[in-house]
């Protein structure tokens, strides 16, 4: 039998980069004592109010089909939710609800990108990327981070990779997996190119609420971006809700438009008791919230200062501002044995290169969320 294809240019590095994880949870049920760094998921509960929540929700029989964009109290709450991040109004019919920032992801791509297309990624890159432009056949197209940049996008590096073929730009600020953040002036930079090649520009923004020392600071507040600009992001990572598959875009009204009718096409709108709990986890600001949060600053903290007078110290450019941090490893080989298993000997602690992201040649993110 054939196939589309379409089956091709889904797989690859981003699919396999699951394989691991698969393993390593395979031998965790078989009762191995395994510690799972594969993949971005908080090791706590979500919040006691929003679990509730979506209990009385379900008990209210919020059983049935949800507005394919959205239930409107979730929207609202978005859209209030992302006017304080940015610190700029947001409508909330600009707003479409997908099951998880993933799927904003590939749902964005398809409306935007047409075959032979091209959109700039930073690399490394969150690994998806790639299998989301090529599933309606564009090519992502690489500009590095540099360590010696602190990791920081460069606009003008950016430009040089524009081509006439360009029809974005994906940014993701807090960068996974290196932890840099964006200043104003690359905000800026970025957004320039934008407005002068015509390009869109699609800003992951999953881990606005995990930034450490610095605030966040995100491309859509600039000039231009209310019509060029696309933010994507979830209650994944913020409220430890990874599993229940809530996420968003925010786009100009003609883009949400397109985005509904490939929803309907395809899922048929979120569950209605899951946007209920969401709709609480954003109004309600639980203790929960910061206690979680305060883990990851501590365990950020411990890691770098424990990594600091390691003995045979890792040439280690850790970028403290934000959420993680990522080792170069390149002279130090013993490093990358220790914290990275072959593929086919899953041992603590289940980490390697690309577990979830694309990562630089003998670099290794002990991963936070
Ligand atoms: C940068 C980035 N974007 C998007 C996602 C997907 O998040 P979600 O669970 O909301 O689909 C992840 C998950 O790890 C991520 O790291």
């Amino acid at each position: 039998m054939r196939f589309s294809d379409l089956t091709a240019r889904i797989a690859g590095e981003g699919t396999d980069a699951w394989i691991v994880h698969d393993l390593a949870v395979a031998r965790q049920l078989r009762g191995d004592d395994v510690i799972l760094l594969s993949i971005g998921d908080p090791d706590f509960d979500t919040p006691r109010p929003i679990r509730d929540a979506a209990i009385a929700a379900l008990d209210a029989g919020r059983t049935h089909y949800a507005p394919i964009g959205g239930e409107p109290r979730l929207r609202d709450a978005i859209a209030a939710h992302e006017a304080r991040t940015l610190g700029i109004p947001v409508d909330p019919a600009c707003v479409t609800i997908f099951p998880g920032a993933q799927a904003a992801l590939y749902a964005v791509a398809q409306c935007l990108v047409n075959p032979g297309d091209e959109v700039i990624a930073l690399d490394p890159a969150y690994v998806t990327y790639e299998p989301v432009f090529q599933a309606p056949g564009a090519t992502l197209v690489t500009v590095p981070l540099r360590p010696e940049h602190r990791f920081h996008v460069e606009p003008d590096v950016v430009a040089r990779a524009i081509t006439p073929r360009t029809r974005g730009i994906i940014l993701n600020f807090p960068h996974n997996p290196t932890g840099a953040g964006l200043t104003g002036a690359e905000a800026a930079g970025i957004a320039a190119l934008c407005r002068a090649h015509d390009l869109w520009c699609i800003s992951d923004e999953v881990y606005a609420s995990l930034t450490f020392d610095e605030p966040h600071v995100s491309v859509l507040v600039q000039p231009g971006m209310r019509e060029r600009g696309i933010l994507v992001s979830s209650l994944s990572k913020s409220h430890a809700m990874t599993g229940w598959r809530c996420g968003w875009a925010v786009t100009p009204p003609a883009l949400a438009r397109h985005l509904d009718h490939l929803a309907r096409a395809m899922f048929f709108g979120v569950a209605q008791f899951v946007q209920d709990a969401a709709a609480v986890a954003l109004a309600a600001h639980s203790p929960d919230l910061e206690h979680i949060r305060a883990s990851y600053v501590q365990r950020a903290r411990t890691m770098v200062a424990g990594l600091a007078h390691a003995p045979g110290r890792p040439g280690s450019r850790a970028a403290r501002a934000h959420r993680c941090t990522l080792l170069q490893t390149a002279s130090r080989p013993a490093w990358r044995d220790a914290w990275c298993a072959p593929d086919d000997a899953m041992r603590p602690p289940a980490q390697r290169p690309g577990a979830s992201v694309r990562f630089p040649p003998s670099t290794i993110r002990p991963p936070f969320p």
